[in-house]
Order: structure tokens, then sequence, then C-alpha cells
């Protein structure tokens, strides 16, 4: 008869204290270990990240008679709980009839479970979350199709009573609540913006709340479907429509129709917004005139950072006057890069007219876009008049 060894160091206590009695109980006990072992065991694949050190599958428990499990070596477990005594091991996504309720079971002590945020935020006492000794219950009744979406076991690692989450051994499913009146998530605004910026992937989260169900993706003006090649656009059934590297061209009001039998909706719309988005934050360069300026004559810091064309960059300068309140001129100006790919260039001019000794210091510009600042200094020496009067 295969044992675990997390089966607990209580009931080797027992053994040896009430002999026949445990083992009855380890028997008993056992059993429904072993069925929830072999479930698990055909699925390992699906399984993210397993602890190594019990991943050997089920063993005699006269292996290792004085190891102490803790959650921190177990094997995390996510079992879908059908009915009393009945588990299954659950794969990657599961589907529960809206109204039904979900019942997921975790092995560790504790287990931290992570749930969709709404159902996070709006707590009406249909989520319960039990630990017992050796596992957690997560119990979700009167289920809708809002509340599809992912579901997290992380089992903690305790030292005392101060508790982390394993994020490596986090078991995820995704779990489908299909409803017959609603073919996505609900959504409560009427519309949504999205920015799209260049480059970057951007999701137009239309949730359904059936795996079933057929997901396409249409604009309002002009009406068309848009094309998804899974290559520039994809779908993903846990997501939604993902438009991999945004152009201009992507930008309108776009909605999902989902169709699943008789049943044909549309989805919350979405309004994209293109914006120009640098990939980088700026680079910019400084450099003055002259790095060593007589009192009286005139000095020009100059910064410029080049970038992509229409992607603002903002240059701001801090200098040695500024504290006294000196008041400085700049020019500014954008211009294109000449030769190569589309590059344009943000130069702005500091002008230092007639240094005075208060100028001498150091001179730093800061060049801002989207993605953050990057400052650049350079310093600078006043020296007295050349030439004085005398001959
Ligand atoms: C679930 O629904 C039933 C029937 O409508 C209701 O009596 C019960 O209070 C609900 N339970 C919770 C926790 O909302």
């Amino acid at each position: 008869m295969p044992l675990m060894s997390l089966f607990g160091s209580k009931g080797r206590l027992v053994l040896s204290t009430f002999l026949l009695y445990a083992i009855i109980f380890e028997l008993a006990y056992c059993q429904n270990d072993a069925q929830e072992q072999r479930t698990s065991l055909g699925k390992k694949a699906n399984k993210p990240k397993l602890g190594k050190a019990t991943n050997k599958g089920p063993r005699a428990v006269t292996t290792k008679p004085k190891v102490k499990t803790t959650a921190a070596q177990a094997q995390t477990f996510l079992t879908q709980v059908l009915n009393r005594g009945k588990f299954t091991k659950v794969g990657d996504t599961i589907s529960i009839q809206a109204g039904d309720t979900l019942e997921l079971r975790c092995r560790g002590k504790p287990v931290h479970w992570g749930v969709p945020l709404y159902l996070e935020e709006d707590d009406d006492g249909r989520l319960k979350i039990v630990q017992h000794e050796r596992y957690g219950v997560l119990t979700l009744v009167n289920t809708t199709g809002a509340d599809t979406g992912e579901y997290t076991c992380y089992p903690m690692y305790c030292e005392d009573t101060d508790c982390r989450k394993e994020y490596d051994k986090a078991v995820k499913v995704f779990v489908f609540f299909p409803d017959p009146q609603e073919l996505f998530v609900p959504s409560s605004d009427y519309y949504e913006v999205i920015q799209l910026r260049t480059n970057w992937p951007t999701v137009l989260p239309c949730q359904v709340t059936s795996p079933e169900a057929k997901v396409t993706l249409h604009r309002e003006f002009p009406p068309v479907e848009v094309v998804v090649d899974g290559t520039e656009i994809s779908f993903n059934v846990k997501k939604g429509f993902t438009i991999h590297r945004p152009r201009p061209y992507h930008a309108g009001a776009l909605y999902c129709v989902a169709s699943l039998g008789n049943l044909r909706q549309s989805s919350t719309k979405y309004m994209l917004i293109y914006v120009n988005y640098p990939m980088a934050p700026p680079a910019p360069v400084i450099q003055a005139s002259t790095s060593s300026v007589a009192v009286g004559e005139n000095l020009r810091v100059s910064c410029t950072a080049v970038g992509e064309p229409n992607v603002a960059i903002e240059i701001t300068w801090e200098y040695p006057g500024q504290e006294i309140g000196r008041p400085l001129y700049t020019q500014d100006g954008v211009s294109p890069v000449s030769g190569g790919a589309a590059r344009q260039q943000t130069q702005s001019v500091l002008l230092v007219d007639e240094v005075r000794d208060v100028d001498q210091g150091t001179y730093t510009c800061t060049a801002q876009n989207l993605q953050g600042a990057k400052s650049v200094s350079t310093n600078v020496k006043v020296v007295p008049k050349t030439k004085p009067k005398k001959p």
C-alpha cells in the first residue's frame, strides 16, 4: 500500500500509541490520498513548477520516517471537489455552469488564494475560504459568468508567524462559468478607452464566459470584421484579443462579438487611441560652448536628444545661477535628422549672457519622454576678465 510522505507526523504518533487503530486510520486516509495522487499523476505535464523533492509519485511511509514535511517541501495540488469525497485534479482550465458551486482544494498549510479582481473587491458573501490542517478550500456559491477568471493557490512558507507566498509553487486554474444569458463577462463601463502604444502589445479584454464561444473582432466604422491572423492580432480565450504591434490604422472603435448556439452578443466597446510611444527613455547629450568662460562673455550650453519622429521629448535645465534667481533663456527646437531611418532631434540651448561669477558650476539638462527621463551634466568654470586695463 503506497503512502505519501505528506501523511502527517500526527498519524505516526498515533501509530506508536494505538497501533491497531492507527493502521486502520492510515489505510482509510491513505486511500483518499492515493486517489488524489493518482489523478494528479496523469496530468503532470500541465502542472507548472512542481516541488522537486516530492515529484516522485507515491512512496512508502517507511522510506523517510523522520521527515517533517512542510508546505514548502510538499507538492502543490489543486483539486476540484466534485461532490463528497470525489476529487479531480484540475488542468489548465475548467468550466462550471453558472449557478453551480466552485470548490477547489489545495494542499498546503497554509495556502493563500488569488481570485479574479472583481471578486476580491466585491465580496458579497459568496466566496468562502477555509484552511484545514493540510489543505485550503475555496468555495464560491451562486456563481455567475462574471466570476470567470484565474484562481490561484499559493502555498505559504512560514517561519513562526511570518509567512510569505511561494510564487514559484503557485498553481493556477482558469475557471469559466458558462452563462446561458451572458457570453461576455459583464463590464460596468459602456465603453473603455485603450491606448495603443507604438510596438507595445495591446489587449482588448473581451473575456468570454464559455470556452466554446466563437469570438470575432469588429470595427464600428466602417463596420467590418477585423482580420485576426494570429500574428498581427491574435485571440486567447483566457485573455481576449491582442494587437501585437499597434500601428495608427488600428485606432478607432472596436468591439468583440461572441456566438454560441443561437446566442450572439457584443462586448463593451473599446476606443483605441493611438499614441506615438518611444521605445526607450531619451539619451541626451550636453555640450557647453566652452568649459572655461571669462566674466562678461557669453556662454551657450546645448542639450540634444534624438528620438522617434512625433514622439515628444521635454528638456529641462538646472544651472548654478538658478539659486539666486538669475533669469536665463533657452532656444528650443525640433528638427529632422538627415539620413538613415526617420529620426528627429530635440534641442534646447541655454543662453548665458554676460557671464558672472555665480554662473560657475554644473549645468544639467534632463530629457524626458513617456518612457522616462535621463539627465546629463557638464561643468563650466568662470575665470576673471582676460586682459585687464593695464598694458
Ligand atoms: C445563494 O442563492 C440562494 C438561492 O437564491 C440563496 O438562498 C442564498 O442565500 C445564496 N447564498 C449566498 C451566499 O449568497
